[in-house]
C-alpha cells in the first residue's frame, strides 16, 4: 500500500495558509491514501475538515475487488454507523457532509445522522436510466439518495458558483422594467433537490475502470457549494477519485481513502491529468496528517 500527496499550483486565498509553489502560487495538497478509512481515521485531526463527500459501498453486493460491499442488513448498518462515528468529528463547526446511499438504507442512515448533525437536504440523484423492461413486481428504481447534513446552523454554503443560468427565452420573458437589475435573473437559479444527471455509461468520455464512478458534475456541485475556496475535503471511500478531481480543479485541498490499489492508481492518474503533473511523480508521505 502506498500514500501519495500530489501537490499542484492552484490559486488559494492567503488567509487559508499553505506554502508557495514554484510558480509563486500557493500549493494545495491532494492526499490520496491507499488505506482503510476506519483503520486510519485517527490520523485526520478532529475539526480540520470543511466538507465530507462520502460515497460508501451501498450494501448491495458490488464487486470492488474486495468484500467491502458484501455486508447487508444489520451488519451493513453497524459498519455504516462505525465509519460515520469516525468521520463526523473531523468536521469544522462550519462543516457539512454529503452521504450517498440507496432507498433500502437511507431511512436508517439519515435517522442515525440526525442524532449527530442537522439535516439540510435530501437530494435525489436521478440517474436517467432508460427503460429496458426489467422488474415487473415493483417500479424501476432510477435514483440514489444523497443526504446533506451540517454541524451547525452556520454551515458554509455558497450558492453562486452552482447557480443554473436562465436560458435566453426566460431572460427575455422577464425583461420588463420590474425585473431590471434583478440579481437572480443575471446569476441564475438555485439548483433543485432532484439532480438529473446521466450515470456514466461505459462509452462515456469521463468513464474509467470503476463500477460505481460518480459523475464529476454532481461532486463538483457539492464541492463548490459546500467547501470554501482553499478549504479541505475528506472522502473516506474515494474509488476512482472523482472528489479528488473536483478538488484539484477548484483549488480545494483533499484527503481521501481507498483500499483497492488499482482504484488508487486510477485516482492518481485522474488528478495528475487535471493538475498538470506526472502520474509517475514520486509518492510523498503526509507528515502533517499522520
Ligand atoms: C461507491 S465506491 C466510490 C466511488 C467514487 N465516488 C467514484 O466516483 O469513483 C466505494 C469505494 O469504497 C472503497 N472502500 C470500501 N471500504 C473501504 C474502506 N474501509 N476504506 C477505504 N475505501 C473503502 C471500495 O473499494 C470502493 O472503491
Amino acid at each position: 500500500m502506498r500514500d501519495l500527496i500530489d501537490e499542484f499550483d492552484a490559486p488559494r486565498p492567503a488567509a487559508a495558509g499553505g506554502s508557495l509553489g514554484s510558480s509563486g502560487a500557493p500549493r494545495l495538497a491532494i492526499d490520496l491514501r491507499n488505506r482503510d478509512f476506519l483503520a486510519d481515521a485517527r490520523t485526520v485531526p478532529d475539526g480540520s475538515i470543511d466538507l465530507i463527500v462520502a460515497d460508501p459501498p451501498y450494501g448491495l453486493g458490488k464487486d470492488y475487488g474486495n468484500d467491502s460491499d458484501m455486508r447487508s442488513g444489520e451488519a451493513f448498518l453497524e459498519w455504516t454507523r462505525a465509519w460515520l462515528e469516525l468521520a463526523v468529528p473531523k468536521l469544522k463547526a462550519s462543516g457539512s457532509l454529503y452521504v450517498f446511499c440507496t432507498w433500502q438504507y437511507a431511512p436508517e442512515i439519515f435517522s442515525f445522522l440526525k442524532t449527530k448533525l442537522t439535516m439540510v437536504n435530501e437530494i435525489v440523484w436521478d440517474r436517467r436510466v432508460p427503460s429496458m423492461g426489467g422488474t415487473t413486481r415493483r417500479f424501476t428504481s432510477v435514483h440514489d439518495n444523497i443526504g446533506l447534513f451540517a454541524v451547525s446552523k452556520d454551515y458554509y454554503f455558497d450558492l453562486d458558483p452552482v447557480r443554473i443560468p436562465y436560458d435566453a427565452a426566460t431572460k427575455k420573458a422577464r425583461s420588463r422594467k420590474l425585473f431590471e437589475g434583478s440579481k437572480w435573473l443575471e446569476v441564475g437559479y438555485n439548483p433543485k433537490d432532484v439532480w438529473s444527471v446521466s450515470r456514466l455509461h461505459r462509452q462515456h468520455a469521463e468513464r474509467v475502470d470503476h463500477p460505481t464512478q460518480k459523475p464529476l458534475e454532481i461532486v463538483e456541485r457539492m464541492v463548490l457549494a459546500s467547501c470554501p475556496p482553499g478549504g479541505r475535503v475528506l472522502d473516506p471511500f474515494m474509488g476512482s477519485g472523482t472528489t479528488a478531481v473536483a478538488c484539484a480543479r477548484h483549488a480545494r485541498a483533499f484527503v481521501g481513502y481507498e483500499i483497492n490499489e488499482n482504484y488508487c492508481a486510477i485516482a492518481r492518474e485522474r488528478v495528475a491529468a487535471v493538475s498538470g503533473i506526472s502520474s509517475d511523480a514520486p509518492a510523498v508521505a503526509s507528515e502533517a496528517a499522520r
